[in-house]
């Protein structure tokens, strides 16, 4: 595994697969590597001859007041789970490499970018859809995999590189859950024992509310229920649960089109989230 932290390097070792007809995978991380990233990783051997991971804690994701600063970072550690799911290639730049002095460009994505997670991190997709932008451009991959975890993130993506006509195919990975339920997040590290024990009751309501709604009962009449049931599982404020149309994330009436319920909640000081298909 070969590790790179220039765009330059980037482009040459993408551009010397492809020249020998090979095709080339990237899977975006931030590090704080779990068995949800390497999920993404296999999944990307398995659409690809090669597989990139980037390594980059992106700044402009972070709103001043979150958790830049203290972003579990552990590279060495990283590297080596990497190495051992079978990644090709590490794309670990730093800060200056992606956001050079005079870097003024940004990427909002309109609509779907602005309700859910965008009602409560207003900076965050636009961050997200920059970043991610400048790692297709700088790869040029064939296909790109981004965990269905941040549902809405994949959303946004596949609009972005859409809109934008990049060449590459976003593949969504299926969310890896811990044995009781709870979705992986690098953030999971941040609960304390008596957090982590309430921690999977956000999956537990939101798949009832994917039965309820399956079963017939109206997706808006979810949302009271499940905020006392989180309430008394011990979660703090529910910032939503919603039911959305599984593309466009806009507000559905029944499941006659394919649904995601989407939760946001806090534990403490940690905002977990987490959806399910309907
Ligand atoms: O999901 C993440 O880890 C990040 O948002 C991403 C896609 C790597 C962009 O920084």
């Amino acid at each position: 595994m070969e590790i790179v932290r220039t765009i330059r390097d980037l482009r040459t070792c993408v551009q010397n697969w492809h020249k020998a007809g090979q095709s080339v995978g990237l899977v975006p991380t931030m590090g704080g590597l779990h068995d949800g990233h390497l999920s993404l990783i296999a999944k990307s051997n398995n659409h690809a001859d090669k597989t990139v991971a980037s390594l980059f804690v992106n700044p402009s994701q972070f709103a001043p007041h979150e958790d830049f600063a203290t972003y579990p970072r552990d590279e060495t550690g990283d590297l080596s789970k990497f190495e051992s799911s079978g990644a090709d290639l590490i794309f670990a730049p730093n800060v200056a490499e992606i956001y050079p002095d005079g870097h003024s460009t940004k990427i909002e994505v309109q609509g779907i970018s602005q309700v859910l997670e965008g009602e409560f991190r207003p900076h965050f997709f636009s961050g997200v859809a920059t970043v991610v932008a400048k790692l297709l451009l700088q790869a040029l991959p064939d296909v790109a995999i981004f965990g269905e975890k941040d549902y809405q993130q994949l959303c946004v993506i596949k609009s972005m590189a859409r809109d934008l006509d990049i060449p590459v195919e976003i593949i969504g990975a299926a969310t890896v859950r811990e044995g009781d339920g709870l979705a992986m997040s690098s953030r999971n590290n941040y609960l304390n024992p008596e957090e982590r024990a309430v921690a999977p009751a956000l999956y537990r309501i939101i798949s009832e509310i994917a039965e309820n709604v399956r079963g017939g009962q109206h997706p808006a009449a979810q949302r009271p229920w499940a905020e006392a049931e989180l309430t008394k599982a011990g979660f703090g404020a529910v910032d939503y649960v919603a039911v959305r149309d599984a593309e466009t994330l806009e507000p559905v009436n029944d499941a006659s089109r394919p649904a995601r319920v989407l939760a946001a909640a806090w534990l403490g000081s940690t905002r977990l989230i987490d959806n399910v298909s309907v």
